[in-house]
């Protein structure tokens, strides 16, 4: 893939990853749009694309490729996932690229898992910011005993832990700045 696209994901070296751990996805939802590159993104990535569904709290941009369809709604507003998502679902990828605040993403975790497909992915992107002193609900890292994180990005992920446990999840990869969560197929 050659094209470029207005989007961080090259920078923060996260391609590579969407491309190992994602099997090529039909449908896909994104949380937190920007500007649209990641949705022209993924278009471009997998041939296999059929629907790209972007969402934002923020102005939308206009895109061109009819794929693509775009709503106006804020993350923390779980009803308005849940009615977008039941529209436009179920998805193969789901993407939380939003506010990357802890309780947020929670939320929205728990309201959009239910529409991931058998075999889907959820991606949590740069939930590093739980570790950041300047972030609204980071927490600088004290090397005490676990949990260690009780609020922020970091308690999200180690949240996502429970969930293998509790059977509601199949696997988790986490990596740096990412955590992509599997559902049994
Ligand atoms: C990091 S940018 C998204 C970048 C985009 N995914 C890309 O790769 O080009 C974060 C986006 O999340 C949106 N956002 C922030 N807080 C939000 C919220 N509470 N609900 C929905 N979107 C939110 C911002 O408006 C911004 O467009």
């Amino acid at each position: 893939m050659d094209q470029r696209f207005d989007t961080d994901k090259y920078e923060s070296g996260y391609i590579p990853f969407y491309v190992e751990w994602v099997r090529p996805p039909r449908r896909i939802l994104e949380v937190g749009v920007r500007k649209g590159g990641s949705l022209l993104l993924w278009c471009a990535l997998w041939p296999s694309v059929e629907s790209v569904v972007g969402i934002d709290i923020d102005e939308l941009p206009v895109l061109p490729d009819p794929r693509i369809t775009m709503f106006r709604a804020d993350q923390g507003d779980t009803l308005a996932l849940h009615r977008i998502a039941t529209e436009t679902g179920p998805f193969d990828l789901i993407i939380d690229d939003a506010s990357h605040i802890g309780e947020l993403s929670w939320h929205t975790f728990e309201a959009l898992w239910p529409h991931v497909a058998s075999g889907g992915v959820y991606v949590v992107e740069d939930w590093g910011t739980g570790y950041r002193a300047d972030w609204p609900d980071g927490a600088s890292y004290s090397p005490q005993p676990p949990p260690g994180h009780t609020a922020g990005m970091a308690a999200m992920i180690k949240r996502l832990v429970d969930e293998v446990e509790d059977g509601n999840v199949d696997r988790l990869d986490i990596i740096r700045g990412m955590a992509f969560v599997h559902k049994s197929a």
